[in-house]
């Protein structure tokens, strides 16, 4: 089915300069931007978007990095988005991500992993609507 669902550039990708790369990425593999954003978030606006993360080990790393520089926030459409855009994603760790993935090709470590993807079509719809109203997200016209 078609999908959408929430994407981010994290900080560490931006400041590498492969953000038309990654765009890229998602056009080749029939996802199309319906909505997009930069953004360098504050603090509670980081914390809010890993609620769920609160009392993981990482959580107090992961806001720090995540406000470090601005990010690229969209959504993608297309048919199964969700699990479309994780697998060029690649895993959450890149040393365990498959060769061509993103993270594979840009990140460092787990907690500097380059971009963010919803894990499932629930939280996609929770987090598009943490970051984009209704009015920001463009369905196909033509
Ligand atoms: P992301 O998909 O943005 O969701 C939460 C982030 O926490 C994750 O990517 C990682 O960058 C970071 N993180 C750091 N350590 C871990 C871990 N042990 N398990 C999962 N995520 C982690």
């Amino acid at each position: 089915a078609v999908e959408q669902t929430l994407s981010i550039i994290k900080p560490d990708a931006v400041a590498k300069n492969v953000i038309g790369d990654i765009y890229s990425r998602f056009e080749k593999a029939g996802l199309r931007i319906i909505a997009a954003k930069m953004k360098h978030l504050s603090r509670a606006e980081a914390e809010g978007f890993y609620a769920v993360h609160r009392e993981r080990p990482f959580f107090g790393d992961l806001v720090s990095f995540m406000i470090s520089g601005p990010v690229i926030i969209q959504v993608l459409e297309g048919e199964d988005a969700v699990a479309k855009h994780r697998q060029i994603m690649g895993a959450t760790d890149p040393k365990k991500a498959e060769a061509g993935t993103i993270r594979a090709d840009f990140a460092e470590s787990i907690d500097e992993n380059a971009v963010h993807g919803s894990d499932s079509l629930e939280n996609a719809a929770i987090e598009m609507a943490y970051f984009f109203a209704a009015t920001e997200i463009a369905p196909r016209t033509r």
